[in-house]
């Protein structure tokens, strides 16, 4: 089934961007589509979840920007109108974390979510930018490498592990302990999205200076932020707000690369060369984005001995992460 919610953009515009959210009426999918209809490079929104999909749409479509916004559901193929001639997808689809659950807890179920969108992805939309959401990150990103690679469809390139919620949260919470204006903070953060894997390069940021307990403490901070909202929110979900954010702002400089503005640098976890050797695919650090996806993997830049052992130690766990991921497919295809 699908909804036409509004149909209303400018004829003019000849640069048109269809951007899916697959699971968009859940906790980050709802915030995640008001700010893409937000966006002016969006000309047409679709959104699509098992459930309630038709109502964010008509209830986003009530703002006055130029885009289109359609909900679809699973009747009737709704994923293949839903994805059809996008560009880019967003994949914040599966369950979330509650207190004393890791990341990897959620692999059981979302692991089988995952593979399933982006069989669909693979089918209807093979071409499209994908940038995956959906925890454990470290390895739903492998699983849809998986399975782009058996459909015959991988371009690592297009494949993004959002982690641009590490990236603001490094920002926010460097700018609390120096009292500073967080907008002029810009922090590097690598390796994965989830605890030690997280690995912050603060010797990079404007505060090189910090040191000892206040060091320990804010890397702890950055590396554990969401288990911090998991608490908070005590048993119903976890970080949903400041997701919706920061996937809007990963999918906000994905548009504006494809559309051929230059210097547009994200850190996001990608197939990426700079550990291959030691057996990790992937792995998230600066990444320049252009027409065709990633422009340019950057290395880690200079690194200090504190620094060094926190990518040896986040090594270790995404090694594991991303067999993991690949291990499922292979097993579950
Ligand atoms: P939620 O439960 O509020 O929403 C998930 C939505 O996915 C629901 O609306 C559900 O109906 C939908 N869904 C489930 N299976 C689906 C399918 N097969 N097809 C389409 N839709 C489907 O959860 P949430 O808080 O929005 O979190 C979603 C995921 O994002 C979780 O796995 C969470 O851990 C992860 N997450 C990742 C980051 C990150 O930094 N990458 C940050 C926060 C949350
Ligand atoms: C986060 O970093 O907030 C997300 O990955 C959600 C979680 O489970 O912590």
């Amino acid at each position: 089934m699908s909804y036409i919610a509004r149909r209303a953009f400018s004829t003019s515009r000849t640069n048109l961007s269809k951007v899916t959210v697959l699971g968009a009426n859940g906790g980050i999918g709802q915030p995640l589509s008001l700010l893409l209809k937000l966006n002016k490079d969006v000309t047409q929104l679709s959104l699509y979840d098992l459930r309630g999909a038709p109502g964010v749409a008509a209830d986003v479509s009530h703002i006055p920007t130029n885009s289109t916004v359609v909900g679809h559901l699973p009747e009737e193929n709704g994923i293949k109108a839903a994805l059809e001639g996008s560009e880019i997808v967003l994949i914040p689809a599966g369950v979330p974390r509650k207190p004393g659950m890791t990341r990897d807890d959620l692999f059981s179920i979302n692991a089988s979510i995952v593979r399933d969108l982006a069989k669909a992805v693979a089918e209807y939309a093979p071409k499209a930018f994908v940038a995956v959401i959906s925890n454990p990150v470290n390895s739903t990103v492998p699983i849809v490498a998986e399975v782009f690679k058996s459909k015959g469809v991988y371009d690592p390139k297009r494949l993004f592990g959002v982690t641009t919620l590490d990236v603001i949260r490094a920002e926010r919470f460097i700018s609390e302990i120096k009292k500073t204006d967080p907008t002029a903070e810009s922090v590097t953060v690598v390796g994965g999205h989830s605890g030690h894997t997280i690995v912050p390069l603060l010797s990079q940021s404007n505060h090189p200076e910090i040191s000892g307990d206040v060091l320990d403490k804010l890397i702890h901070r950055i590396q554990f932020g969401g288990d911090e909202v998991v608490q908070a929110k005590n048993g119903a979900g976890s970080a949903t707000l400041s997701m919706a954010q920061a996937g809007s702002r990963f999918a906000s400089s994905l548009l504006k690369a494809i559309k051929g503005e230059k210097n547009i640098v994200e850190p996001t976890f990608v197939e990426s060369p700079l550990f291959k050797e030691e057996g990790i695919d992937f792995f998230s650090s600066k990444v320049t984005l252009g027409p065709n996806g990633v422009e340019e993997i950057h290395g880690l830049g200079p690194l200090n001995k504190y620094e060094e052992n926190l990518i040896e130690v986040a090594k270790v766990d995404l090694a594991k992460n991303i067999q993991k991921g690949v291990d499922f497919v292979k097993q579950n295809p």
